[in-house]
């Protein structure tokens, strides 16, 4: 080694200790002759004294050097004078007065200042991302995801699963994405499409009998990425024979509630994790993927509303919509400006707009004047009706009520943007905590009103929930409850499970329902279908994301900053300058013609 001790490791307890360190230099700052480096390796930093009239030939050689160079130092540790220690440093109790210096490698001057706290735009980090993962907290973000992926390795091991291969150029199997597709150049005009999960190969080993699988998988989907999308991502995979439903979810929270203790024991974790059903899920938070962390629960009110002379209201509820909304506790004070800011917020959500009520003054909601009552305009309802609205909703005196009119889905979909608004805008929810939950009971199907069809709410494999798969063959495929589940942790959804299908009848109705030919059914899942009779044992799993959860616990904002080389919001990988066109050559040896798309 080129080294005899990790920069970061330097403390009082080595003080006399002669000690080689190698990496590379972060700030230099020159006092009169004697020079200050910083040493930056993986393990931290610690601060190099070069003074010529102890070393002449290294002081000589550290007024030339530069931030981003590589340099050997040798030196003995020493304690820092008086006055001078660094209590922000973990090594800050001393420093190394150096003997000797060697320079390994130079490095132009870096596009930034490689720090802590990166200012620099997002696309020049992503150019030169081996200079960005050099900054320390992004390798404090790709340390906790090794970390992540360990515990899980050694936690499923010890319990008896196999981590198994499986592989990327496949047949497509559906997870509600676009394929990406390879072209082969063996057999022209035909193609390979990446898994978008290995779901169905996981089913296939639970026909082989493998009864406890996982796999660290990447997965690759076609999809206008966000914060928490990306093209490629990686799943843990996991299936299991012979279980139900608890099983998996107890399995799962035993091993995610491991994995935070030992990982980042600092995250104030709540546990156990609530399980709640969709539909109350739907109901109190208006989302399938609840911010736990703070209340702002939602009430339907839309019984309370039919007694108003307020159009909006009236119209709604004629044209099937419902009146909901919550309470903001003791925000009775917000001035007209800010409850115009969130009428501004809401339209933006695509809301046609957001009924307010301020409950100004104290005693009980019956016992305010008129004028206390401070509402939208067009509401103008008397206090004995604020007073029932306020029962049924919890509100008191000093309370602010949102409500907002609409049909759903979409009305729970502003009402979510309304919750979080509000609840970022009051700093309700605590950064360092956790919230998970399990929400389960999702529906079998959700209605696509675009494609005038049924889809699989999670995914054709799901099983429907005990005792309803008789209703597949009635009117009523939207009541139809199924053994899907999803993890969520403060408002996103981390992973994504179900009990499944192993029955060939019951598998091939389903797809029938989802509007799939019987020739198409056969040619994309007739492998499975296949398997399904040769003795498939009833089983199910999970998959959550490792992205989400790293970006969770490492409080970042996006998965890209916990994934060594992301692609941008468009898709492109900025270092690779990929994709790009390739040669005709490549072309002609695959049969593929690239055409100009009709406009
Ligand atoms: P699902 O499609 O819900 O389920 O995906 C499971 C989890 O994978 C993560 N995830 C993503 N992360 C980053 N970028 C993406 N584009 C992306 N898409 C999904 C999420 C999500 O919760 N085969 C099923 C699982 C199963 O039934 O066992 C599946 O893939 O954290």
């Amino acid at each position: 080694m080129l080294r005899s001790a990790d920069s970061g490791s330097l403390r009082a307890a080595n003080i006399g200790e002669q000690v080689t360190l190698a990496g590379w230099i972060g700030r230099r700052r020159d006092h009169g002759g004697i020079i200050f480096l910083d040493l930056r390796d993986r393990s931290g930093a610690a601060q190099v004294v070069f003074n010529p009239e102890l070393a002449a030939d290294a002081a000589h050689l550290a007024e030339e050097v530069r931030p981003e160079w590589v340099i050997q130092v040798k030196g003995t540790i020493t304690k820092r004078p008086q006055g001078s220690e660094n209590p922000a440093m973990a090594t800050g109790d001393v420093e190394v007065v150096a003997t000797e210096l060697t320079v390994l490698n130079r490095s132009l001057t870096p596009p930034f200042y490689i720090d802590d706290d990166a200012e620099a735009d997002e696309s020049l980090r992503l150019r030169y991302r081996y200079l960005d993962l050099r900054r320390p907290p992004m390798l404090h973000n790709l340390t906790v995801r090794h970390h992540v992926v360990k515990y899980i390795r050694d936690y499923l091991s010890d319990r008896g699963f196999l981590e198994i291969e499986t592989p990327i150029l496949i047949k497509s199997t559906p997870e509600g994405a676009r394929d990406f597709l390879v072209p082969s150049r063996m057999q022209p005009g035909n193609f390979y499409a990446l898994p978008q999960s290995p779901q169905q190969m996981k089913q296939l080993l639970m026909v082989a009998g493998v009864e406890k699988y996982f796999q660290i998988a990447r997965c690759f989907r076609d999809e206008d990425l966000r914060a928490d999308r990306q093209l490629e991502f990686t799943q843990l995979d996991l299936e299991m024979s012979f279980v139900e439903e608890d099983d998996i979810l107890n399995l799962t929270e035993e091993l995610y509630i491991g994995m935070i203790e030992s990982v980042t024991p600092e995250k104030k974790l709540r546990k156990p994790f609530p399980r709640i059903s969709h539909e109350e899920a739907m109901d109190r938070y208006a989302t399938d993927k609840p911010d736990l962390r703070f209340g702002l629960e939602m009430t339907d009110v839309s019984d309370l509303a039919s007694e108003t002379e307020f159009r909006v209201f009236l119209s709604t509820i004629e044209g099937g919509g419902r009146i909901k909304g919550f309470v903001v506790p003791g925000q009775a004070q917000f001035v007209t400006g800010q409850v115009k800011e969130l009428e501004d917020t809401a339209k933006e959500a695509g809301a046609g707009g957001l009924v307010h009520i301020r409950y100004r003054g104290t005693g009980t909601i019956g016992e305010l004047t008129v004028e206390e009552i401070v509402q939208s305009a067009g509401l103008r309802m008397p206090p004995e009706w604020h007073q029932r609205l306020a029962e049924k909703m919890g509100a008191n005196a000093g309370d602010l009520v949102l409500l907002m009119a609409g049909k759903q889905p979409r009305l729970n979909a502003w009402l979510t943007v309304m919750r979080t608004h509000v609840g970022n805008l009051l700093e309700l929810p605590d950064p360092d905590e956790l919230a998970f939950a399990f929400v389960t009971q999702f529906p079998l199907f959700d209605w696509n009103e675009d494609g005038k069809r049924w889809d699989s709410s999670h995914h054709p494999f799901t099983s429907p929930a005990d005792g309803q798969a008789a209703e597949l063959d009635g009117e009523n495929l939207g009541a139809i409850k199924s053994k899907a589940y999803d993890l969520v942790c403060n408002g996103s959804e981390l992973a994504s499970g179900s009990i499944r299908i192993h029955n060939r009848q019951l598998q091939e109705k389903i797809f029938e329902i989802l509007g799939y030919s019987k020739e198409d059914t056969i040619a994309r899942f007739g492998q499975l279908l296949e398997a399904f009779e040769y003795g498939a044992p009833p089983h199910g799993g999970i998959a959550p994301g490792i992205d989400r959860l790293v970006a969770i616990l490492c409080g970042a904002m996006s998965i890209r900053d916990v994934i060594a080389f992301p692609k941008t919001q468009s898709g492109s990988d900025l270092l690779f300058d990929a994709p790009t066109p390739v040669d005709q050559s490549q072309l002609d040896e695959l049969s593929l013609r690239i055409v100009e798309k009709p406009k």
